[in-house]
């Protein structure tokens, strides 16, 4: 598709303030203050998602339309803005960060067996697996050319390292269904490869692409890995305490995932782990009292998460202040606030 077809489709359906979640107004203004940029960068993701082979095609397409809140090219514009003007290169490479994005909910949607994201039927399902996989396979390819030709081989090399701490992430995180291992270490280990280094990514990129100096790019790179910490925190935590964010709620506790909530559960009552031996047996009593206890840390959990967003906050101290690094504070502190 070209991109001027797919401007004129974005025009018929959702501008790019729609995209974001209602409640989330802080970001609502970030996509305000950046629409135009958003609108191509959803033009270029509709392009790449029709680039391709069919049916993959068809699955990335499935998910790109159903929404989500598009905050990783919002990281790489905001960072780009904090230091200069927001160029193509930023626009290329923050449609880079929501296709990597796109690609690793289409494999995580396969590797935890989920049935919904984005409020709608997951592509495994309407497409199969396989063609998931694919899919995001496909994807991959289109963010390593798109970068590959940006011509900033830092960037590309960051790229390179940060899908490598993605699978890496992923795999830890595997481990643990064969071998309980209830360590904080383990589970920081695994957020800082799957969620994480994504952000680190996202902030680095569009703070280079604006030429910010190695400190200033430094300076975000924490920003943005404190902020994919935290962010993780709250999803794992959203799963337990049941707020409607249009997935299935439950997933990681289904999948038999020891995430903060039920690590710090099963320290103060160890028992648990025996607990999560039944319910990954099928005990379906297991499974309700392991929802309950997860509950239970939800205060804990949201203390860590705050002090995440502060260390990313703090991090900025050493960023001039302007409009993008204000909403870049506002967007981390409120989506640390999802939990309360
Ligand atoms: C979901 O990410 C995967 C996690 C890292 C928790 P988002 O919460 O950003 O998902 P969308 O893009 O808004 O659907
Ligand atoms: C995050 O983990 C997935 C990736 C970063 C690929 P989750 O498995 O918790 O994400 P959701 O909850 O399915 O969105
Ligand atoms: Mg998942
Ligand atoms: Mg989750």
């Amino acid at each position: 598709m070209e991109a001027a077809a797919a401007i004129g489709m974005l025009e018929n359906t959702a501008t790019a303030a729609d995209l974001g979640a209602p409640h989330l107004g802080r970001l609502r203004d970030a996509q305000e203050l950046l629409g135009r940029d958003l609108a191509r960068i959803e033009a270029d993701l509709l392009v790449a998602t029709a680039d391709g082979a069919a049916p993959a095609t068809d699955a990335a397409r499935h998910l790109l339309t159903a929404g989500g809140k598009r905050i990783r090219p919002l990281c790489v514009l905001l960072a780009a803005h904090a230091f200069g003007n927001v160029d193509d290169e930023a626009r290329t490479l923050a449609s880079v960060a929501e296709m990597v994005h796109l690609a690793t909910l289409l494999h995580d949607d396969v590797v935890d067996d989920s049935a919904e994201r984005r409020g709608q039927v997951v592509a495994r399902i309407v497409y199969g697996n396989a063609v998931s996989v694919l899919a995001g396979d496909s994807l991959l390819v289109h963010a390593l050319e798109r970068t590959s030709g940006v011509g900033r081989p830092a960037t590309l090399r960051e790229l390179f390292a940060t899908l490598r701490q993605l699978v890496d992430g992923e795999v830890v995180q595997l481990r643990g269904r064969t071998k309980l291992d209830p360590s904080y270490e383990t589970y920081r280990t695994i957020l800082e490869g799957k969620t994480a280094s994504l952000f680190r990514w996202a902030l680095r990129a569009g703070a280079r692409a604006s030429s910010a100096t190695e400190a200033q790019i430094a300076a975000v790179g924490t920003f943005g890995e404190h902020l994919g910490i935290a962010f993780q925190l709250v999803d794992d935590a959203l799963d337990y305490t049941g707020e409607a964010i249009g997935k299935d709620l439950h997933a990681d506790l289904r999948e038999g995932k020891m995430t903060l909530p039920l690590i710090l559960a099963a320290q103060k009552n160890p028992s648990l782990l025996d607990t999560l031996e039944k319910a990954r047996a099928g005990d379906t009593h297991a499974m309700a009292t392991l929802r309950e206890a997860g509950k239970t840390t939800a205060i804990e959990v949201r203390d860590r998460a705050r002090a995440e967003t502060k260390a990313a906050c703090d991090a900025l101290d050493a960023v001039a202040d302007s409009p993008a690094k204000r909403l870049l504070v506002a967007v981390a502190v409120e989506l640390t606030a999802r939990l309360g």
